[in-house]
């Protein structure tokens, strides 16, 4: 059972204040009937709600698309650093965690989830999902800088990087797509053919694209085919 304020917090996206305010005006009902206390408690899956006419559906699971800003870790907790969990309202932040890191300097399209199995499925080293960086770059790339890093190059691991695509925009930015999620990767690759990054953004993952409207530290909720397209991933 759970509170019908906490719920719409949960379920509508409202701030736990939002929340009180809809039930102390009689804008929500629980089975067809209107609830004035935010006490009042329902079973989450079974009981119908409402807000403003609109049924509320449960949502065990929220996931969001966030824009990361620079200067934040990709943690849940960190004692010294920012963490882009804390960018998220308190109501909201309970048990999220991000899908894979990026770092505290790099910006763009980063998944945030309380589906702890979805998590493990996309980080999971055997996901052929291309993620796609718009990279800017010191210096032009040459024909044979671009074979390289599509063929895999010597980052000082064990093995080459996996093949890459590389499409240049202009001479100081390339959109560098690849499947893997080393450690520094794409600064490490570029390192590798002799350039360097100066600024790194993740626009894309698989056929989920950063939603241009976001600027950066805003997020919002998926949408249903966005959750079926990264769950097909
Ligand atoms: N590659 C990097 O070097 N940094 C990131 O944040 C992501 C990919």
């Amino acid at each position: 059972m759970i509170r019908i304020d906490k719920y719409l917090c949960d379920n509508a996206g409202l701030s736990r204040s939002e929340a009180k305010k809809a039930v102390l005006s009689s804008k929500v009902t629980i089975n067809n009937i209107p609830v004035k206390r935010c006490e009042a408690k329902l079973l989450e899956g079974t009981d119908t709600v409402t807000l403003n006419g609109d049924p509320i559906i449960y949502e065990k699971y929220s996931y969001y698309m966030l824009n990361k800003p620079s200067g934040y870790v990709s943690a849940n907790s960190d004692s010294r650093e920012k963490t882009v969990i804390e960018l998220f309202s308190s109501e909201k932040k309970k048990n999220l965690a991000c899908v894979g890191r990026l770092d505290k300097d790099t910006t763009g399209l980063l998944l945030v989830t309380n589906d702890g199995e979805l998590i493990h499925k996309l980080i999971s080293p055997r996901k052929n999902v291309f993620k796609d960086y718009l990279v800017t770059i010191v210096k032009a790339l040459t024909v044979e800088d671009i074979k390289a890093l599509e063929e895999g190059v010597d980052i000082n691991d064990p093995a080459l990087t996996r093949p890459a695509k590389v499409r240049v925009i202009d001479d100081n930015n390339i959109i560098l797509s690849i499947t893997e999620g080393r450690f520094h990767q794409v600064k490490r690759m570029l390192i590798a053919v002799g350039n360097a990054v100066v600024k790194l953004k993740r626009i894309s993952e698989g056929s989920l694209k950063l939603d241009d409207s976001l600027s950066e530290g805003q997020y919002r909720k998926l949408t249903p085919d966005e959750i079926d397209m990264l769950k097909a991933l």
